[in-house]
């Protein structure tokens, strides 16, 4: 989706794989000892042929099966954590999971402001610990064509936006992600105007299928994937799932949004996956399903599904609206 040649960084950038972990302080941010951690009756599978000394982050407690879940085949927890976007580390596919090494998800703590009854800053283990962790197996798919199957660790964004009690004039819900140059080698690149920031309708973001992300594959995130905490919203665009949140705005008016102020004509606010538009330098109508062959653009197509397979649930949410103008 990169629109602009971004210069390749010096090698001394590259941080070794080795100083990608952050065991204990993500252990601590998400305070893994807490009362909803430990209300959980299961644990979730590790990703398909990982060995225990690749894994990354701590082991999640979470409720069994969600009814929301997908049956297909998961991706490798390799290729979700070795091939992703997050352009603050660089917009190469590798660069998130080599160059954040130094970035740091704990301590943690996320500004609530706007129109909600309660505002204010909360520690990231006040806003997990009332609830129960879920495991969601959602399709993710990226705009730029290709998608995966990923067991998320989370809380329905409803559940957690409820706690802040937002008023009738609250019809967006805006969120933005930490922007810390001295860790996050990619924002000294005018790729996208810093810091990245994404939103959702109210009735959206309320519905249930959109998740808080804490984790995947029964860990808590690494960096590469927006620790310590995401979103998940798999009927649209990849680029919607914002990164380390560290800011959420209740709005009256439809907040502004880094992809779309960057490329306005290719990226639209609503970014609900859809097959019949096309993104003007390619075809939507079918996706790449990334099986350890990230970088193989003939491999493994499958034909994209109208709000990515999730129509049954979200498309009332659209209904009366042309999807070919609001993109
Ligand atoms: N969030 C931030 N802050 N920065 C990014 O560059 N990339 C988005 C989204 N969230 C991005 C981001 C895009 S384009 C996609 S497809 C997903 O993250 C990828 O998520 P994953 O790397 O966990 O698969």
């Amino acid at each position: 989706m990169r629109r602009y040649a971004v210069p390749a960084p010096p090698g001394s950038q590259i941080t070794p794989e080795s100083t990608w972990l952050r065991r204990r302080q993500i252990l601590k941010a998400l305070a893994l000892a807490g009362p909803a951690l430990a209300a959980g009756c299961g644990r979730a599978e590790d990703g398909a042929g990982a060995q225990a000394a690749e894994l990354p982050g701590e082991p999640l407690t979470v409720t069994g099966r969600s009814a929301y879940s997908t049956d297909e085949t998961r991706t490798s927890l390799r290729d979700a954590t070795h091939y992703n976007n997050y352009y603050e580390f660089g917009t190469g596919k590798d660069d998130p999971w080599r160059r954040s090494g130094r970035f740091k998800p704990a301590p943690w703590s996320v500004e609530v402001a706007g129109h909600a009854e309660l505002t204010g800053r909360f520690a990231l283990e006040d806003l997990v610990k009332p609830h129960t962790l879920e495991e969601r197996v959602y399709r993710m798919r990226c705009v730029e064509a290709w998608s995966m199957v990923i067991p998320w660790v989370g809380i329905p964004l409803a559940d957690v936006l409820k706690r802040f009690r937002p008023t009738s004039q609250a019809k967006y819900v805006a969120f933005t992600t930490v922007e810390r140059p001295a860790e996050m080698p990619g924002l000294s690149y005018p790729v996208l105007r810093w810091p990245y920031r994404e939103g959702l309708r109210i009735d959206e973001a309320m519905h249930p299928l959109a998740l808080l992300a804490v984790g995947l594959y029964g860990r808590t995130l690494p960096a590469q994937n927006g620790a310590p905490l995401r979103l998940v919203v798999p009927w649209k665009y990849g680029f919607k799932g914002i990164k380390s949140i560290v800011r959420i705005d209740f709005t009256e008016s439809q907040p502004a949004t880094s992809w779309n102020l960057s490329a306005g004509d290719e990226y639209g606010f609503f970014a609900n996956v859809n097959p019949a538009v096309s993104h003007p330098r390619w075809s939507q109508a079918s996706e790449r399903r990334i099986a350890g062959d990230g970088l193989n653009l003939l491999g493994n197509r499958i034909a994209t599904l109208p709000f990515n397979g999730y129509a049954d649930q979200v498309a009332s949410l659209y209904a009366g609206m042309d999807l070919r103008i609001h993109y």
